[in-house]
């Protein structure tokens, strides 16, 4: 089973993640961007200001590729459950806004380069927070990280939200960073039982 945690900037996903990670020591814990020197690639790419946007999403969508080949159809083959701190989705909310002024119909471009061999998630948890916070919270650092990009992001998480609301389950983190974590952790341990309850041999 393939988790994601998705959220915008400075809504405390990558905290979560870490707890998750010492409270579950048997899955596996993996993010996007990888540290790879594809992942350092796309890091370069997001500290200027002047990248093309479309040489961007391919950079991201190369470290996703890579991502899955040598790190999360391996694990997910081997039975493992894999939690990733960012995946596809990211591309789909983050990129859509950036080649806007490139590409018609974004979003629905961006999922259809990763269709053909993408492994979308079983489940993903959304760490919900307005812009201003998640901009506030993360001390708006990269050019992602400003209020007004948030917005459109977080629009276009709403959309993906919409069109799978079997996949997402949203969790509210203007809460309190502790109660963040304990809804999160109930999340976690509702999935695990539906897929004990799916996949009793695995
Ligand atoms: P991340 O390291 O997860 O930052 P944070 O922990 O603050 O959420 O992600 C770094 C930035 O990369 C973040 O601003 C979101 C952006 N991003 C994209 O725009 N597209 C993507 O596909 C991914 C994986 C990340």
């Amino acid at each position: 089973m393939l988790i994601t945690l998705e959220g915008l900037d400075g809504s405390g996903k990558t905290t979560v993640w870490e707890v998750l990670r010492e409270e579950y020591p048997e899955f596996v814990f993996t993010r996007e961007p990888t540290d790879t020197w594809y992942g350092d690639a796309v890091n370069r790419s997001m500290g200027d200001d002047d990248a093309d946007p479309v040489a961007e999403l391919f950079l991201f969508t190369a470290d996703h590729a890579a991502h899955l080949a040598d790190t999360v159809r391996p694990a997910l083959e081997a039975g493992n459950i894999v939690v990733s701190d960012r995946y596809s989705d990211s591309r789909y909310a983050y990129q859509a806004v950036s080649i806007d002024d490139a590409v018609p119909r974004p979003l629905e471009y961006i999922r259809g380069v990763h269709q053909p061999w993408t492994r979308p998630p079983d489940a993903t948890i959304y760490l919900d927070v307005d812009p201003e916070t998640g901009a506030a919270r993360s001390g708006a650092t990269n050019k992602f990280e400003q209020a007004a990009y948030l917005s459109q992001v977080q629009q276009n998480y709403e959309r993906l939200m919409k069109a799978e609301p079997e996949r997402f389950v949203k969790v509210d983190a203007t809460q309190s960073p502790e109660e963040v974590l304990d809804s999160v952790i109930d999340v976690f341990g509702r999935l695990l039982e539906e897929h004990d309850d799916f996949a009793p041999d695995e």
